[in-house]
Formats: structure tokens, sequence, C-alpha cells
């Protein structure tokens, strides 16, 4: 049996091995026009197991976003045989979102508090760390972004990238056992995004709990540079048209021949069954 460490999050993974099991889920949203239902997913099944970094990669509109919404509780789907987070159905025990955290494709800090001040929001908001461990929690991971000497600014005062970065921290001063990351990176320029992804693989790879990451995107290059596994979606109602284990270390650059072929591979597949020309 595993042992949490005093204070971690970590909890034993349900029996199937899986963080995360989402079995026959339909979702299918009213059109605003009162005209019958958007179909975004028909029977979808996806399981993703406990310390993976997995990149769901598809095309705009997809149902990415939709995705992450149904595993975090804020969305119902239309039918599901189950939606279940760490072995438990998110519909009947939504509290078992505690142990995930979210970050979105921007920062969404509160502008009147500094930077400092909205992490401790988001320990006060889910309450899982004990307040004495707060300023220990703080200084670890505002120091692994780099943010030590930005504590005390207020948003508007940093770039957009540190501002990013702060949501990261926010997200994982609570230690989640599962984060899940909306396009986190998309609004940044490339060399911001790519500071961004190497402390990112760094906090999850060196990280003695197995957090689950659950990343998306629609950046091929992005998918190969971070994903152990890569899932790729079709426009909607979203199907898995291909999915890729890659098993190679982190940091990984588009220089290294190995991750270059992958992406190739990728880019040749996401124009076939994605219909995406990237
Ligand atoms: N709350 C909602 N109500 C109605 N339609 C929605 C809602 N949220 C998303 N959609 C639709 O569902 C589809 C998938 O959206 P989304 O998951 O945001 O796509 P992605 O993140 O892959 O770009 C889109 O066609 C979008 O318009
Ligand atoms: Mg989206």
């Amino acid at each position: 049996m595993t042992v949490a460490r005093p204070g971690s999050n970590e909890l034993q993974p349900p029996a199937s091995g899986h963080d995360i099991e989402l079995h026959n889920v339909t979702l299918r949203f009213p059109r605003p026009d009162g005209k019958g239902t958007l179909p975004v997913y028909e029977n979808f099944t996806l399981d993703i197991e406990r310390g993976s970094f997995t990149v769901l990669l598809g095309p705009s509109g997809c149902g990415k976003s939709t995705l992450l919404n149904l595993i975090d509780g804020l969305l119902t789907p239309t039918s599901a045989d189950s939606v279940k987070v760490l072995g438990r159905d998110v519909r009947t025990d939504p509290d078992v979102t505690r142990h995930t955290a979210y970050v979105f494709q921007s920062a969404r800090l509160l502008k009147w508090k500094t930077l400092r001040g909205n992490v401790e929001f988001g320990l006060k908001g889910l309450g899982v760390q004990p307040r004495e461990r707060w300023d220990e929690l703080m200084k670890k991971y505002f120091g692994i972004v780099g943010l030590t000497d930005f504590t005390k600014y207020y948003p508007h005062q940093v770039s957009g990238g540190m501002q990013q970065r702060a949501a990261i921290v926010r997200a994982w001063v609570n230690e989640p056992q599962i984060l899940l990351m909306d396009e986190p990176f998309s609004h940044l320029d490339e060399i911001t995004a790519a500071e961004l992804r190497r402390e990112l693989i760094t906090l999850w790879s060196r990280d003695e709990q197995r957090r689950t990451v659950v990343f998306v995107t629609h950046d091929i290059s992005e998918a190969v540079q971070l994903g152990s596994r890569i899932i790729m979606l079709t426009p909607r109602p979203a199907e898995i048209c291909f999915e890729q284990i890659v098993d190679l270390p982190w940091p990984r650059t588009d220089a290294d021949e190995r991750s270059f072929e992958i992406e190739k591979r990728l880019r040749l597949v996401f124009a076939e069954r994605a219909g995406v020309k990237a």
C-alpha cells in the first residue's frame, strides 16, 4: 500500500492505475438558436494513467476544453458510463476535484492582489494545505519558476509570462494529484513559451509525487516536447484518431532528431485524420 507523505496530497491510485476514466461519454450542447443539439462527444472513452503527462492534441473547436471541464466536474455529460477521477465519479462525488487544479489559457489573476496574494488566495480557497506549510510551499514553487523577487508585484507590473508562471504556482502549491492545463502557453511569445515548458517539465519530473498532467494544445511541436503520451482528436464529435507514446528524456527540442521524426509523423497524421494542415 502506498502511504502518503505527511502534508502531501498523494492518494493511493485507483486499482485500475488510471487517475482518470472516461467511459462512453456523450455530450451534446443545446444550440443557442434552440434548433437541436451540437454533439461534441459520442460514446467517447479515454483512460489516463497515474503519473503520465498526457497531451490532448486536436483542432480548434473539437472539444478539448470541454473534456477538461468534464474531468473537473464543471460540465455534466448528457450520458456516460463513468466520469471517474481517482476512482470516484465526479457527478456523484464532486469533492474529488479538490485533488485537481486547472491552469487556463490566460493567467486569470486577481488584479488587486500581488502575485503572492493570488497564490495565498488559491491556497485558502482549496483549503487542502495546512497554513503552517504555506510559506515553505510558496518559497519552493515561486523559486522553481524564478519569481522569488517578484512576489510583491501586482499582475500589471509583470509580463504575461510572469503572470502565467504565477498561475502555475497557484495551481502547484496545492500539490494536486491531477493538473489540467488548457493551452497555458498559447498566448505567450515563443521564447517565453519555451522557457515555461522547460520549467513545467522540471516541476513535474523532479517531483517526488507522481502527478498526472493532462495538457491541451493544438500545437504539434509543443505536444512532442512535453508529452509522455499524445492523444490526437478529430473534429467534432471528437474521436481518438491516433495515439503516440513518446519515450524520450526531457528536456526535448526540435533539434533532437528523434523528436523531430515523431513531430513529422504527427503532422502527416494530423493532416490525414484530423483534417488539419499543420
Ligand atoms: N457552454 C457551451 N454551450 C454551447 N456550446 C459550447 C459550450 N462550450 C463549448 N461549446 C461548443 O463545443 C465545441 C467544443 O468547444 P471547446 O471544447 O471549447 O473546443 P476546443 O477547446 O477544442 O477549441 C465548440 O463547437 C463550442 O462552440
Ligand atoms: Mg479550448
